[in-house]
């Protein structure tokens, strides 16, 4: 069984932007854990990082029959995209979605997520290790 790992706009700068906020690894340093992690669990995963909504959008819509769960840290667009909530939907999958920050302590139009309602679960503040928690929290809604 295959999860897709999804990152959003602007996760490929993780480890350069805003350290203070998000921490010193990269996405590499990200796609090595949630593979190691999904691993023990016997998953294989698919990594995949856009800029671009389209993007995001179209891996959902091929991954409904190939793919078994997905993380998602969809970035700004987690605040601003119906689009992508729908696809998460047309899916079909279980999403966890996933913030390295913890959002609830930023700013007021980080609070609301488009995503929050469509997902089994939401992780927030916890760093890359929220990561895991994801790879373990969809597990979790796979075998029960
Ligand atoms: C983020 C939080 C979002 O508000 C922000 O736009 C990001 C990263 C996080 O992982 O903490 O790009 O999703």
């Amino acid at each position: 069984p295959r999860i897709l790992l999804l990152n959003g706009p602007n996760l490929n700068m993780l480890g350069t932007r805003e350290p203070l906020i998000y921490g010193t690894q990269t996405l590499a340093d990200v796609e090595r854990l949630v593979t190691s992690s999904a691993h023990e669990f016997g998953y294989e995963v698919d990594a995949l990082q856009s800029n671009h909504e389209g993007e995001l959008i179209d891996a959902l819509h091929r991954a409904r029959t190939t793919h078994v769960g997905v993380l998602l840290n969809a970035g700004g667009l987690t605040h601003t995209s119906v689009s992508l909530r729908d696809a998460v939907q047309a899916s079909e999958l279980p999403m966890v979605e996933i913030h390295l920050s913890n959002v609830h302590r930023r700013e007021d139009f980080r609070h609301f997520s488009y995503l929050s309602e469509v997902a089994i679960a939401v992780i927030v503040g916890a760093g890359v290790t929220g990561y895991r928690f994801g790879v373990e929290a969809l597990h979790e809604h796979l075998s029960t």
